[in-house]
């Protein structure tokens, strides 16, 4: 690929910063100006600690995407929409932009963020601030190793980055972001066996359960999906705990990229309606969405030389 993507695609990190903002109406041309400057910005923070990691990644959602630019638009960008279970809810709560910053240490995220938003101003409307960290060796705040199956190397490129299925936008990809609560205390009451259970695999040693010993409403069984000709189809997750130390909430910031949405969105319906219907998902007895958005990340090249500004602009 000649295309250079944004830096989707990275080491697992220490820290990361998860931001969804809203365009004010007269915020777009700030904004198409910060997204020409995204690599700029990134050279300038990321030259402070050449060994540390910083990966910026912003998203545009579609909305936002018809104020910003005019011309073809991303062939799979739509609104991200509320899949409803008999039990279990992935709520839509929208988004314009998504920033997605990652580093080793907080530091570097941090000062990327004020970079960026100096000279945004009031162009954006910020609707949510996660900051996530690394829980010992990878593990989300239920305590399970959270990242092992992610494809890697050329295969993670094929699973993630657009080719010439959509030519105009070669090297971009496809984001879902969700903020989850979990409760803890109900989760901490059942065994370390269902635990297990709930999600296919081992707690210490993250060792996978066999197929024929998971459940169906497994984490792991529900995730594991393929297309009609029986190819596995997969995503890039990043997930972070965060949460407040000591009185909670605490969380888990999901975050998944695909070449293709539609991946993505299966998956989660088959975490909220189940699959077949009625298996819905076991960690969601225990881990609540409280949010849901869909972006397209830009290649690096397209950020540098966007489109034009929408006529309306
Ligand atoms: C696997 C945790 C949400 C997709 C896993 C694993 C854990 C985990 C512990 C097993 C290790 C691994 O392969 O990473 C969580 C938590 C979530 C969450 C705590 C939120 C509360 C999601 C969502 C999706 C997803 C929303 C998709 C939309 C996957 C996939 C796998 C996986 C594709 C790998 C399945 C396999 O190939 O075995 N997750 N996850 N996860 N998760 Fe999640």
């Amino acid at each position: 690929m000649n295309v250079q993507p944004q830096p989707v695609l990275t080491q697992l990190t220490r820290s990361a910063i998860f931001v969804t903002a809203d365009i004010n109406p007269g915020g777009e041309d700030k904004v198409r100006e910060m997204v020409s400057n995204w690599g700029g910005y990134t050279r300038a923070v990321g030259f402070r600690r050449l060994d540390g990691g910083l990966a910026p990644v912003v998203g545009i959602g579609s909305h936002a995407w018809d104020r910003l630019f005019s011309g073809p638009r991303p062939m799979n960008l739509h609104p991200f929409t509320e899949i409803r279970g008999e039990k279990h809810t992935a709520p839509a709560t929208g988004g314009d932009l998504l920033f997605h910053v990652r580093a080793v240490d907080f530091d570097l995220c941090f000062a990327f963020m004020q970079e960026v938003f100096g000279p945004l101003g009031d162009a954006v409307t910020v609707t949510d601030e996660v900051h996530g960290f690394r829980y010992f060796d990878e593990r989300d705040l239920l305590g399970f190793v959270d990242g092992t199956e992610n494809p890697s190397g050329e295969a993670a490129d094929e699973y993630v980055l657009i080719g010439e299925q959509d030519p105009a936008f070669v090297g971009g990809s496809y984001v879902i972001v969700q903020k989850y609560l979990h409760d803890l205390r109900a989760w901490d009451a059942i065994t370390v066996e269902e635990q297990e259970r709930a999600i296919g695999r081992r707690k210490l040693s993250d060792i996978e359960f066999p197929d024929a010993d998971k459940a169906a409403d497994a984490h792991t069984v529900l995730n594991s999906i393929n297309d009609e000709n029986g190819n596995p189809l997969k995503i890039v997750r990043d997930n972070m705990p965060f949460g407040q130390a000591s009185t909670g909430p605490y969380g888990t910031y999901f975050i998944g990229y695909a070449a293709d949405p539609a991946v993505t969105e299966r998956m989660l319906r088959n975490m909220f309606i189940g699959d077949p219907p009625g298996t819905s998902d076991r960690i969601l007895d225990f881990s609540t969405a409280h949010t849901g958005a869909l972006f397209f990340v830009p290649s690096a090249d397209l950020l540098e030389n966007p489109p034009s500004p929408a006529p309306s602009a």
